[in-house]
């Protein structure tokens, strides 16, 4: 297990940040179903993103990599996927569990989805139970609450389904099974999860639309056509960077090519009414994506209250605006963020829990969290709990915290930020490894 120790100092310079972990995903996922060989550039190495590649490699996919960071991928169709030999192993990743629940429910096999502790204690009947509904042979255990989730063959139905929260992963799940389906699938979310999965199958030739806040998927006429793609940088890791950049003073940072879909890019509409200097130009398109290249420098924030729609579009930043929110001026709220407590470690509990250790003023609430700044933090050991995003959240709190502050089981942000260390250092953190 490694720990990261790292000083205060600015981030300086210009860097590309890791492709989007969401977007590869999907990238993976749907060129297996497509027919044809697609062309997947600058896909994201991590992880959770290994986690899907070995998955639909054990369905029969084929995967070459001819030159680094590009692949290869030949599909099977929407009907050529071949029956596993073992059973599916999601590592860490609740996107390959959850969207590939979506897939397999509609196949003419038996599989069996399984991951590591972490994954195995995250709920997975918010999938299990509308793709029961629409008729999926579905066991699991504790009745298909968590991993192992076992599916056998069978025929599905259209759904009519209303998410109980906004989640993307339940709406990709049910999307990808409506192409499985008798009949229309109607999806109808509370708030904007992110559209990566519509933008891309629509893309793909496949008949799913949106009217407002109502997605429909349907079984395809022709087979769905390969895609040919650049995946742009990952917003969720650009976050990090962006955060250390606005509160360590002397920063000067130029993010270039990340991914600034509105359903990912809440963190910099709230840093910007926060008081944040940052600018996005250079805006441009990478596989269906808006990108801009982001010129972050250091600001006093001002506190403010976040909840609703703002909290979807945010929530894998919520660890770093925890962080964000101890430099800024005032109380700071956020509301209306109980699926905090489902990610990979519940992270109101763990961003408190840690926060708190190197000085910051921060409540517990049962939806969120309340931060009083500006706080001075002091350098201190903090634990990742194995979760990538929290890992890096604390790291970024060192760039501003008194002395040395150490990061244990840091290593765990190659899920999502492979190189993570390597970029801090290139922009002229110092850090011990
Ligand atoms: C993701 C959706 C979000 C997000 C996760 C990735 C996706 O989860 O937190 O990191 O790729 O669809 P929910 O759909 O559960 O909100």
């Amino acid at each position: 297990m490694s720990n990261l120790h790292i000083y205060p100092g600015p981030l300086i310079g210009k860097t590309t940040v890791p492709a989007d972990k969401s977007i590869t995903h999907r990238a993976l996922m749907f060129a297996a179903i497509a027919e044809g060989v697609s062309r997947v550039r600058n896909y994201l190495d991590g992880g959770d993103c290994r986690a899907t590649l070995s998955v639909i490699q054990a369905l029969g996919v084929e995967v070459e990599e001819p030159e680094e960071g590009t692949l290869l991928i030949s599909g099977r169709g929407l009907n050529g996927l071949c029956e596993p030999e073992d059973v599916l192993d999601c590592v860490n990743s609740g996107t390959t569990a959850r969207l590939m629940a979506g897939l397999l429910a509609g196949q003419r096999f038996h599989s069996v989805l399984t991951g590591s502790a972490q994954l195995r204690r995250r709920p997975m009947l918010r999938v299990v139970g509308p793709l029961r509904g629409m008729g999926a042979d579905i066991g699991g255990r504790e009745e298909g609450r968590y991993l192992p989730l076992s599916f056998r063959a069978s025929r599905l139905q259209g759904i009519d389904y209303t998410l109980p929260v906004a989640s993307a992963q339940v709406k990709s799940c049910l999307l990808l099974a409506g192409l499985y389906a008798e009949g229309l699938t109607i999806v109808r979310e509370p708030g904007p999860a992110r559209d990566h999965t519509e933008r891309m199958l629509a893309a793909m030739g496949a008949p799913i639309h949106r009217l407002g806040p109502q997605i429909t998927s349907e079984r395809p006429a022709r087979p769905l056509d390969p895609l040919d793609i650049s995946i742009p940088g990952d917003f969720s890791s650009a976050a990090f960077l962006l955060a250390g950049a606005v509160i360590a003073p002397g920063s000067r940072l130029t993010l270039t090519g990340v991914g600034v879909n509105p359903t990912r890019r809440g963190l910099l509409d709230v840093l910007v009414e926060m008081g944040a200097e940052i600018v996005l130009d250079n805006w441009g398109e990478s596989g269906g994506e808006p990108t801009g290249d982001l010129h972050v420098y250091p600001s006093q924030l001002r506190a403010v209250t976040v909840g609703g729609d703002t909290v979807v579009t945010m929530i894998d930043e919520m660890p770093v605006f925890a962080v964000l929110a101890t430099q800024a001026e005032g109380v700071t709220v956020v509301k209306d963020a109980a699926e905090l407590r489902v990610k990979e470690t519940d992270r109101i509990a763990t961003t408190v829990q840690e926060l708190r250790k190197l000085g910051a003023q921060i409540e517990e609430r049962d939806d969120g969290f309340v931060v009083e700044g500006p706080t001075r933090l002091r350098g201190a050991r903090v634990y990742s709990h194995g979760d990538h995003r929290l890992a890096m959240a604390l790291a970024i709190a060192g760039l501003v915290a008194e002395g040395m502050t150490v990061v244990e089981e840091a290593e765990c942000a190659y899920d999502s930020f492979p190189g993570f260390e390597r970029t801090l250092a290139r922009l002229g953190v110092k850090l011990e490894g």
